[in-house]
């Protein structure tokens, strides 16, 4: 939540700014600001509410004063609406001294009280403000000691905070702190970069420098120094990018939405890649951990939203292939009661973005009481993998719109390398051929639903563009991508949509099904279970009965589906825990065309940011 970017170097900052603020905008987009120093040594500041685009029309309006050192923040809303007066960044010194964050000050009412008594006076609601008043107050008193000020403010702060502040006295250095919110140095020839992800620089340096918490930095266009809150000097770790500038841009798509559906093929053989040997899974990140799968007795999956529906797909898979009970809890329930786990535990966190607050919250509590920790992430260099014991990155390039997408297949297919690689190390698997078959056809049979399905789940979202309310159903499997279905539905529709599994039904969710509701039924393929299969068909028939306009997603040649379904969507023959990777697919495209259809910005859509970075 909330997009942080700092630049020293050579060249105009406020482009560099705002090019990196456009690629960070998915953290939040109800304000925007950047401050830069100009060559004379004094600070122009230029802030808005609303989307990026008013800050770049402000700006086209009346330009700041070119300059070389800035920072610029967009906004995700705490303390304070999203108003000009509220948005970052926030001045103090007379106006001298710029401040931007990310987080929640926990203490800033005791601190401004303070203030205030001091005769400080404020302009916004925000607790940004009073660490930008503290600072300037600080800096002050010390004598115009830029770091000195700021390591002594960040030590009386609480809460979560990434910070950065510059001072129209200090041209070419920008100073930024990190606690328990992401911040990253990009490395460039005569030029530094600071970002709450690598995402912020990557069209100027691959070369980063991960923060630890609790640390400060500082850069100039020459230097990079980094020191814990005491301000001893502490090594940051350094790292290569490997997403490239492209791949964080819309190119010709009508949406970063619609991109990330279309990548998914790509997105899951970069996941699958280098983890194949011969005829078995072998994660080689996860070397030297085979004592730790041999012993433990239970798993448990920790994530938030969407990733914690493909954790529901991973419990599936690992406990058939490694035969270890799985249990999955959302990360802001885990850690608040009070959960049996210890040695013997593993706890697997799952996250896009590696910065989801409740879930590194999940990691930090299990570590504490002894678990072992590996997390499923898809970011470098961000805190979630930083905390944990191992991890096993998914490679699905940047993802830009907030609705997730390809990172949610490519998490499934994580975690299905994580169950055969278990499975072979525990000797649960025996012979893997079939299932890293399945897993080497993905992409393609991605690549066909994808094909064959667009045109025509797109007229079906037109046609249901007035619907207010679309249930889901699956069964096995197909049950959390039912949650998916209907996530992926409200989040960007706006529309009431809810996710059951199909068994459920009689228990009370029939009770919804009047004439002409619309449901979306995930059934399973009968090559599997004829059982379960069968069984789906008669929840397709109760609800039909009912009057439910059934849409019916179902293998291709699956027949016994037609007679009581008023629209089929095809997905290729697959294995059962893959269906899952194909079967998702038509519901991304449902939900973005009908978002589309009812002219709404599919990739941002109110209220939400990307990275949840507040419990
Ligand atoms: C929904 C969505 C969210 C995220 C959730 C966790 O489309 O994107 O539900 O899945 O906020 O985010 P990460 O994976 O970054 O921890």
């Amino acid at each position: 939540m909330c997009g942080i970017v700092g630049y020293v170097g050579p060249r105009p900052s406020q482009d560099i700014l705002l090019a990196g603020l456009a690629r960070l905008e998915y953290r939040g987009y109800d304000s925007a600001g950047v401050a830069v120093i100009d060559g004379d040594g004094s600070l122009g500041m230029r802030k808005k509410a609303g989307k990026l685009a008013m800050l770049r029309d402000s700006l086209k309006d009346a330009a700041l004063a070119e300059g070389n050192t800035g920072i610029g923040h967009t906004r995700w809303a705490t303390h304070g609406g999203p108003t000009d007066e509220n948005a970052h960044p926030h001045l103090a010194d007379d106006d001298k001294l710029a401040l931007i964050h990310n987080g929640i000050i926990e203490n800033f009412s005791a601190l401004r009280e303070e203030l205030l008594a001091d005769g400080v006076s404020f302009r916004s609601e925000t607790d940004t403000e009073v660490a930008a008043a503290l600072l300037g107050r600080e800096y002050r008193t010390n004598g115009g000691d830029l770091q000195g000020a700021f390591r002594a403010v960040v030590n009386r702060l609480e809460g979560a905070f990434t910070l950065l502040a510059m001072h129209q006295d200090h041209p070419g250095l920008v100073v930024g702190a990190r606690r328990n919110s992401p911040l990253v140095i990009g490395l460039g020839e005569g030029e530094n970069f600071l970002g709450s992800d690598v995402a912020a620089f990557i069209e100027h340096t691959r070369k980063a420098l991960a923060i630890g918490q609790d640390q400060i930095v500082s850069i100039t266009p020459e230097s990079v120094t980094v020191t814990d809150f005491a301000g001893t000097p502490v090594e940051a770790e350094p790292f290569d990018v490997s997403w490239d500038a492209a791949a964080a841009e819309k190119g010709g798509w009508s949406s970063f939405m619609a991109k990330e559906v279309a990548e998914q093929p790509e997105a899951v053989a970069n996941t699958i890649r280098g983890r194949i040997q011969g005829d078995q899974v072998v994660i080689p990140e996860l070397d030297g951990m085979d004592e730790l799968f041999l012993g433990i007795n239970r798993i448990i999956i920790t994530a938030c939203g969407t990733a914690a529906y493909s954790a529901l797909v991973g419990k599936y898979a690992i406990e058939q292939w490694a035969r270890i009970p799985v249990d999955v809890e959302l990360a802001h329930e885990f850690r608040y009661r009070d959960p049996v786990i210890g040695d013997d535990t593993l706890v697997v966190s799952i996250s896009q973005s590696g910065e989801t607050m409740d879930t590194l919250m999940a990691v930090k509590y299990a570590s504490e009481r002894g678990a072992r920790t590996l997390s499923i992430c898809n970011t470098q260099g961000a805190t979630i993998p930083r905390e944990s014991d191992a991890v096993v990155y998914t490679h699905a390039g940047p993802e830009v719109a907030v609705a997730s997408t390809k990172a949610f297949s490519a998490q499934i297919t994580a975690l299905l390398l994580l169950g055969l690689h278990m499975g072979r190390v525990r000797g649960t698997v025996q012979d893997a051929s079939v299932d890293v078959a399945e897993l080497g056809a993905l992409p393609e049979k991605i690549a066909k639903v994808l094909e064959s399905e667009q045109e025509h789940v797109t007229q079906l979202a037109g046609w249901m563009a007035d619907t207010r309310s679309v249930l889901f159903l699956g069964r096995h499997v197909g049950f959390p991508i039912a949650l998916e279905g209907a996530l992926k539905l409200k989040e960007i529709s706006y529309i009431h949509a809810e996710g059951f599994a199909a068994g459920e039904l009689k228990h009370g969710p029939i009770a919804l099904i009047e004439p002409g509701q619309p449901v979306f039924v995930l059934v399973p393929s009968p090559r599997h279970s004829a059982l379960v299969h069968s069984k789906v068909v008669s929840n397709i028939q109760e609800i039909r009965a009912r009057g439910a306009r059934v849409i019916v997603v179902a293998e291709e040649g699956d027949a016994a589906v037609l007679p009581f379904a008023d629209e089929v969507i095809r997905i290729p023959l697959a294995g059962a825990m893959f269906e899952p990777l194909l079967a998702v697919v038509p519901l991304q495209i449902f939900a973005m065309a009908l978002a589309t259809a009812k002219g709404l910005d599919v990739d941002q859509p109110r209220n939400l940011a990307k990275s949840v970075t507040v419990e």
